[in-house]
């Protein structure tokens, strides 16, 4: 009885400590994680998941353009990620008579499968622990700069010796804040191309209102494939190319998700930041992002009256829309999440325990009242660099132009025989730009956003020539006047030579106000940030370095930094308020009921609502309904959109796409009450390929499974 209480706590631990979030360096799982994995009930072992001399899972996992994941389904390189993902891809493809963001797209055959210029693909071939190499003679003696230095050069000098095929790259990332380095050898597909995607309706139905949210109805998902040369190699776009025949693909389960099921993410998240003291949160919280939800909040007004009114303007603007929106969003429900979890007071409360603990120890007793010093100091330069990257650079289209010019000028005239080269670089890049890009839309941003700017920088950063000015009179002359409003006219200011070029561009008086705020930055807001920035880092590192050693029993991950990812968790609804129970899944029901004929964000296509009447879900429904998301306890952030949802036996079972509301804060502080990540189900996805867009060549080439009815 005794023994089986014991294992019982010991159970219970368990379950407690795997919620407890973590994203794992897919090499190192042996020993706690797998265990944590087991218990929780995988199947799978530290080696199924990661090895390096056999086939695993990492095999299929693939980043996606450098910023999103996505996964092998098939033994030729059929590709799945977000249709967000995917989202840029489509846009380029369309028209007003060919819009595939509306319609949808469906390759019906290899050969109508679209390439995709610039559009790139990187498996992860190695991971090793490269930290004595990279730490060798960094001493406590050099300051921070010159222990910079000297970690850069080791870098250097592990990247030449990194054993490697020509055809592949190498890496070297910090981890734990800098100390712990790791390698990666990786592999990068150049030629890759759009297979299908449903039509907005359904990948990114519900929009920016549903955005971060649960219940969520959304079949967030489209279709690639990676093609290499004959040799299974990659390279450069060729007719000849064809479908990579890849180490790993995973199978496809139509099995489906209960309540408490094993889940696995697998994939790159982006940037977390953990271990943040609490006046770093503090600072983010009631300074910086109330001052970006603000900018985004103005902009975004604008450019969705342009929309709604004008199908043009919807096509170039949809994808800068969605962007700007999605983080506008996030940056609320994290703001009001941090406040409800407490995030700040937790903190501050293991920093107490921390400063007692270290209370005679000078390598650590200091650390804190460091920090207070550093992010009191960077307050005003942080704020004026928020405003000057979401209203400069960001938000007002001809300023970025502007910054672009800038940094050209600045560029040839340290380097003047590069100016036919660096023009037509220019020009292309313009080329596109201007695809999408609307004065009509842009003027009013401007006008609104600089009024903000002049009115909130700290002063210190305000340009001269923003002082005491009408902006509104500003704003008319610049757009009634500048080139830098159309592209025919930007290229007209760029014929001619050098010195014709350079005079040119220096009497436009957008690009005179571009210039002045670009220098601003260049010159006094960025170099100041940077250098306390610095500082900060490496009281962080200590910091880290510190917690790990005086909290031997807490469960330290390293934060998120782009690269490979485990992490894990199950299946689970939330509370989200008193007396209201989120389920952990949704059905088509539920699209039906927020379907809104014609609108903007919940139209439904009628094949989908035929389907639906008609209960028509062919293998992928489970007892006359349709599984659509799902929500789990995996520990995710930006970058783990596409991520495969791995089965406790290594099949796919859904598509990572976002997370919710009330746990968007979990980039700084992970809650395992209200955090939770939305995924879209495997059936929903197979149900769109096959009943409502009939590609049945795609399921064909699928290997579809069903591990519960073994
Ligand atoms: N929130 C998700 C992510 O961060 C999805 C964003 C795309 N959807 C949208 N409505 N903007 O990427
Ligand atoms: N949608 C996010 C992405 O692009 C994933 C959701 C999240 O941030 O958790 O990566």
């Amino acid at each position: 009885m005794k023994k089986y209480i014991k294992l019982l706590i010991l159970l219970i631990v368990y379950q407690v400590s795997a919620q407890q979030g973590g994203m794992w360096i897919p090499s190192l799982l042996e020993g706690i994680n797998e265990t944590e994995m087991q218990n929780l009930g995988s199947k799978l072992s530290a080696k199924d998941i990661y090895d390096v001399n056999n086939s695993s899972l990492k095999d299929a996992i693939v980043h996606f353009n450098r910023g999103c994941t996505s996964e092998i389904i098939s033994d030729k390189s059929l590709l799945l990620t977000n249709h967000h993902c995917g989202y840029g891809a489509i846009q380029s493809h369309s028209s007003i008579e060919h819009d595939y963001l509306k319609d949808g797209f469906w390759a019906m055959t290899g050969d109508e499968e679209l390439p995709n210029p610039g559009m790139v693909a990187t498996f992860i071939k190695r991971i090793d622990d490269v930290s004595k190499q990279i730490l060798k003679g960094v001493s406590d003696n050099l300051s921070a700069k010159e222990k910079q230095s000297k970690i850069d050069k080791n870098i250097a000098l592990v990247k030449k010796n990194a054993i490697k095929e020509s055809w592949q790259d190498v890496k070297v990332k910090p981890f734990y804040k800098g100390n712990q380095y790791i390698l990666f050898i990786t592999e990068t597909f150049k030629d890759l191309r759009l297979v299908g995607a449903p039509p907005t309706s359904i990948g990114k139905f519900g929009s920016d209102t549903d955005n971060w949210m649960w219940p969520r109805h959304t079949g967030d998902f489209s279709l690639f494939r990676i093609y290499a040369d004959k040799n299974n190699k990659p390279a450069e776009y060729s007719k000849e190319n064809v479908p990579y025949k890849p180490k790993h693909f995973l199978p496809v389960s139509l099995d489906g998700v209960s309540e408490n099921d094993f889940t696995l993410v697998f994939g790159f998240p982006g940037k977390t930041d953990e271990y943040l003291p609490s006046i770093a949160i503090d600072q983010m919280v009631y300074k910086i992002n109330p001052a970006k939800i603000e900018i985004r909040n103005e902009a975004l007004k604008i450019v969705d009256k342009f929309m709604r009114a004008d199908d043009k303007i919807k096509i170039q603007y949809s994808s800068k829309y969605a962007q700007i929106a999605n983080y506008w969003k996030k940056w609320i429900g994290e703001n009001q999440g941090i406040k409800k979890s407490k995030a700040i007071e937790k903190k501050q409360k293991q920093e107490k325990e921390f400063s007692q603990k270290v209370e005679n120890n000078s390598k650590y007793n200091n650390l804190l009242s460091q920090f207070s010093k550093l992010y009191n100091e960077i307050d005003d330069v942080a704020l004026a660099r928020s405003y000057w990257a979401e209203i400069v650079y960001r938000n007002v289209e001809l300023l970025n132009t502007s910054i672009k010019l800038y940094q050209f000028e600045y560029g040839i005239l340290k380097n003047p025989s590069s100016f036919k080269e660096e023009r037509n670089k220019l020009i292309k890049s313009y080329t596109l730009f201007y695809k999408n890009y609307n004065a009509k839309v842009d003027e009013p941003v401007f006008e609104k956003l600089m009024t903000l700017y002049q009115e909130k920088i700290p002063s210190t950063y305000l340009s001269n020539s923003l002082k005491n000015t009408d902006i509104k009179k500003l704003t008319k002359e610049i757009y009634a006047n500048s080139k830098l409003t159309n592209l025919k006219d930007l290229e007209s200011l760029l014929k001619g030579s050098y010195k014709d070029v350079l005079k040119k561009i220096n009497t436009d008086k957008g690009y005179l106000l571009g210039k002045e705020l670009s220098e601003e930055f260049y010159i006094n807001i960025n170099p100041k940030y940077n250098e306390i920035q610095l500082q900060i880092q490496a009281v962080q590192k200590t910091y880290m370095k510190g917690l790990m050693e005086v909290f031997p029993d807490a469960r330290f991950f390293p934060d998120a930094n782009g690269t490979l990812r485990v992490t894990y968790g199950k299946v689970n609804g939330y509370y989200p308020r008193d007396a209201v129970y989120y389920q952990p899944v949704s059905y088509l029901k539920g699209v039906m009921e927020k379907y809104i004929p014609n609108d903007y964000e919940f139209d439904v296509p009628q094949k989908l609502i035929d389907l639906y009447n008609n209960k028509d879900y062919g293998i992928y429904g489970e007892n006359g309904k349709m599984p659509i998301n799902f929500i789990g306890t995996n520990h995710t952030t930006g970058g783990n959109s596409g991520s495969p949802v791995i089965d406790a036996h290594g099949n796919l079972i859904g598509l990572n796409f976002d997370r919710v509301w009330e746990g968007t804060m979990s980039d700084y502080n992970y809650d395992p009450e209200i955090c939770r990540n939305i995924m879209v189900d495997a059936r929903y996805i197979l149900f769109i390929i096959d009943k409502y867009a009939g590609a049945k060549r795609l399921i064909d080439e699928m290997k579809l499974v069903h591990p519960k009815k073994k």
